[in-house]
Parts: C-alpha cells; structure tokens; sequence
C-alpha cells in the first residue's frame, strides 16, 4: 500500500473520508458531500446509531451524484481531546476496514475542527504513519494466497491544503514506520532463518544508514571474558555473536551517548533446563529486545537524529546438547562476579550480563536501557497492556513512563528493593541466576541485571515478554510481531536526548 499526500479535491473513484465531530457535527467536507448527495449524508446519519465518536465509522454506498463508490464518515469525538495517538489509531483502522470492504484506492479529506489541537498538518501526517503501521504484513512464506485473500488497498491519499508541508513533516515518521516494520520482520522470521549470525548480517545493513556496525565472534568475546553470554551459546551449534552499533549524531561526537542493549536470544529452549513442548515455537521471538535495539538504532540513522547513540545486542540460541551448559555450573561474567547458573532457562539476564558491562566499558553512558524478553513472570504481573519497567533513577523512569503514553507504548514502573537483590546471593558463587522461588520473579531478575550496572550509569531495565508479540489487532499494530519499542525510545531520544 502507498500514502501519498495531495490536495484537497473531491477525487473520481474509490473510498472519500469525510471527518465528524462529537455530536454529529459535520465538516466542511461532510456538509458538502451531504449537499451533491440531497441529503443522503443526514439521512444516513438519521438511520443510524453513529454519533461521530472517536472510534465510530459509517459507511454510504454507491452515494448518488458522485462517481466515488463510498464515502466513510470518521468521528473525531471531541476536538479538544483528539491527540497524534487518536490520529494514528484512525488512519490504522481505516486501512482494515477499507481491505475488509476490498477497496482498492481511498483518499482522507483533512480538514481543522473547533477547539481541535492538531494542526491539520499533524492530523494529515499522523494519519498516514498509523496507516502505513496498521498495513505490515508479513506474508513471505505464503505462496498460495489468492488475490482475494490478500489486503486490497493499494493506495491511501490524505488530501490536505498544504500537501508539500505534510510530506516534509511526516518524513521522519515515515522513516521511523520503515524501523518499526524492520523490527517486526526480524522478530517474524523463524530461527532456522534468523539466527545469531544472520540477525548480525541484518544489524549490518544499517551501515548504509551512517550507523558504525562491529561484530564480535565468539573468540573475541572469549578473550574479554564473556563467561556469562558464552555459556549460554555454547550448547548451540551456531555461533553467538555480540553486536554494537554506534551512531553519531550530535554536533559533538564525542559527547557522552545514550546506550540501548538488547537480549537477542534467536530461539530459547531452555536449554538443559528445557521448556515444554507446547508453545515453545514462541521462543522464537525470544531476540524481540535486539529487535527493539536495532530498530531504533535504524529509526535514528535514518531521520539523522542529532544524538550520539549506542546500540549493543548479545546474539545466542539456547539449545541442549552434549556441549550445553549444566545446571549448577559457575560460569564467570566479563565483571569479573561468578554466577552459579541454577537453571539454564534463566538465560537471557546471562547474556545482558556481559553486554551490559562491555557497553559500559566501551562507551561510559549517560543512560542505559535495555529491552528483554526476560520473565514469563512479568505477564503474569502486568499481562500484555504495559511493558514492565525498572529504573535506578527517577527521572528516567518519568521520561521513559512519558515517551510510553505519547507512542501508545505503554511502561508500568515496577520497584527495585535490597530485600529482593539478596534473593539472588549463592551460597557457592557471587551470585545465582534464578532464587529459587516464583514470588517476584520479574523483580528478581531485574535485581540480578542491576548487578551489572556501574556506578554512575543512569539505567532502567524493560522487561517486554507480554509485548513482543500480540496476538490480536490493534489500530496501529497488526497481529504478530509487534516492533514493540522503537517507537517508544525513538520518541524518548526526540524528547530528551537530542539537540535542538
Ligand atoms: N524467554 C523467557 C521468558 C519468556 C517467557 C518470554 C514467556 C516470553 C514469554 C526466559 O528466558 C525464561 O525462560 N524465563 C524463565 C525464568 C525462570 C527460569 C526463572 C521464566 O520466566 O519462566
Ligand atoms: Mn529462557
Ligand atoms: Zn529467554
């Protein structure tokens, strides 16, 4: 599907969108249409429940005295309350309800309201960006879909007076939806097509973008003492792979960066400690985090945010086998802290371990956040409405918890406590991977990580299991891999991080 933006025109074929504010009150467009139809618009809105509603619809027919097939009458609610999000979540369902009426071609007719905040250039480009979100699909692997199976709408215009304006605004957002879509293939893929080695590959097409690309194997991150990612990889026959991508954008390259790390493990068995069968096809969206890191790095590079940013992913699959990691082997951390690894399922906190700390050594960040699909525990906390936070500092937190509702990317803030930090003492290391009991077990693992932190380094830990992938529709996110993240620390950078 294209978006393309033009001029406002009463268009010759198609779907036209015409806007409708709380209370049936029509726009100009909507009153105009009412007139070339004599009446058949009120008529219409007389017969029905529709009220103009932010989320309603209604729909006219073969409207007489124009060519066009449709025309779609789209509430707004009440002006004053209409935000990006709200216009977003528009334009993301009109493109389903166009594909399941099987239209081929719509136009959106922009237009201000009173007491509307948008400007109509806002409205008109958030519009496009949660239609173009809303129209991911990823079908690759279906060769035998019929043409009727497949989404209809080809192109989506958003008419709007100052055509030249809206292109030249919704550009970064058209880059940060190409992003979005990015993480969402990679998180879509299966792993026996994406795994360590070939995620890396992905990560290194973003050199074309500026963004400086390295690659670590495994014999390198042997020789920093990567004892805690390495165990993890070690069971698999595919090599693990640590990569980082620097960006620089600031006017002063050398200024202080903001860290992303993300947990890539390509597919999670459990290792020794094995998963049960069912379900375990989900563990394949185990490397969401490294998804949501490389994403943004991408999201970034591409609108050339004036920001100096580091993006660092540890890449492992965690399989059994002759060679796997043993519950109850200590392995020792790049920090130098030993770890007694109780359960080779408590992976991924191993693999942050070691990422977390090269990223630090490397790069001294002001701020570090990683993104994890960490804890089943955190579903059960929170389910799939809000991602799970943790932040050793306050204002952190409050940007992070901000960047979330302005991206419909939400964050719960969750606590951090000595008392649960002393749940992961070992009797035999420096520390174990799992307590031992169920109670607190997104809290415990966060706890485990925040051993990890150096001094100084403003850090808050996303535990994203319960949003990498959803399972319904949601206005701008398909069902599937959701490309949860890039939208939230892209924002989070524009608000906080980047020079004026
Ligand atoms: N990748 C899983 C967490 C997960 C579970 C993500 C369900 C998405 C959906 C993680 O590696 C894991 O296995 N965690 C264990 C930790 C436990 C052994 C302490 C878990 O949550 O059960
Ligand atoms: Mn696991
Ligand atoms: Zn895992």
């Amino acid at each position: 599907m294209k978006v393309a933006f033009a001029k406002t025109e009463i268009p010759s074929a198609g779907t036209l969108v015409a806007l409708v504010a709380d209370g049936r009150k029509l726009g100009k467009l909507a009153a105009q249409l009412d007139k070339a139809t004599k009446g058949a618009v009120a008529r219409a809105l007389e017969a029905s429940r529709f009220k103009g509603g932010a989320e309603e619809f209604l729909t006219l027919l073969a409207p007489a005295g124009l060519d066009i097939v449709r025309i779609i009458l789209a509430g707004i609610g009440q002006p004053a309350k209409y935000d990006a999000l709200a216009a977003q979540s528009l334009g993301g369902r009109l493109v389903s309800a166009l594909n399941g009426a099987g239209e081929k071609e719509a136009a959106i007719w922009i237009e201000s309201f009173a007491d509307l905040k948008l400007t109509e250039t806002d409205l008109a480009t958030n519009i496009a960006y949660g239609a173009r979100l809303r129209s991911y699909r990823f079908d690759k692997y279906k060769t035998k879909e019929r043409p009727e199976q497949k989404p209809s709408l080809k192109r989506f215009a958003v008419l709007t007076a100052d055509a030249n304006a809206a292109r030249k605004e919704f550009d970064p957002l058209d880059k940060t939806a190409d992003a979005v879509n990015f993480a969402r293939d990679l998180v879509s893929e299966p792993a026996n097509v994406i795994y360590p080695v070939t995620l890396a590959a992905e990560a290194r097409k973003l050199a074309d973008l500026g963004v400086k690309v390295e690659v670590l194997g495994e014999k390198e991150m042997q020789r920093l003492g990567m004892g805690a990612l390495l165990g993890v990889g070690q069971g698999s026959d595919r090599e693990s792979q640590l990569v980082v991508m620097q960006w620089h954008g600031a006017g002063d390259s050398k200024q202080r960066p903001v860290a992303f790390v993300g947990k890539g493990v390509t597919f999670d068995t459990g290792g020794i400690s094995i998963k049960p069968a069912q379900g375990m096809e989900d563990m394949k969206w185990d490397m969401a985090g490294s998804a949501a890191v490389i994403g943004t790095m991408r999201a970034l590079a591409a609108r050339k945010a004036k920001v100096n940013a580091i993006g660092v992913v540890g890449l492992v699959e965690n399989m059994p086998s002759g060679a796997a990691q043993r519950p109850g082997d200590i392995v020792t951390s790049m920090s130098g802290q030993t770890i007694e690894v109780l359960n080779t399922d408590a992976e991924g906190r191993l693999v942050l371990a070691d990422a977390m700390w090269y990223c630090q050594e490397q790069f001294k960040p002001k701020v570090m956040i990683d993104l994890a699909t960490l804890t089943g525990a955190i579903l059960i906390a929170l389910g799939t409405t809000y991602g799970g936070m943790y932040a050793n500092d306050d204002e952190l937190a409050n940007q992070l918890a901000v960047s979330g509702k302005a991206t419909g990317e939400l964050l719960w803030r969750m606590p951090l406590a000595p008392a649960y930090n002393k749940m992961m003492d070992s009797p035999a290391a420096d520390m174990k991977n799992i307590s031992g009991s169920r109670n607190a077990g997104s809290i415990t693992a966060a706890e485990f990580l925040q051993r990890f932190v150096q001094k100084g380094v403003h850090w808050a830990h996303l535990d994203i299991a319960g949003m990498a992938w959803s399972d319904k529709d949601a206005p701008t996110t398909p069902r599937g891999a959701t490309g949860y993240g890039v939208r939230l620390l892209d924002q989070l950078v524009a608000r906080y991080y980047e020079e004026v």
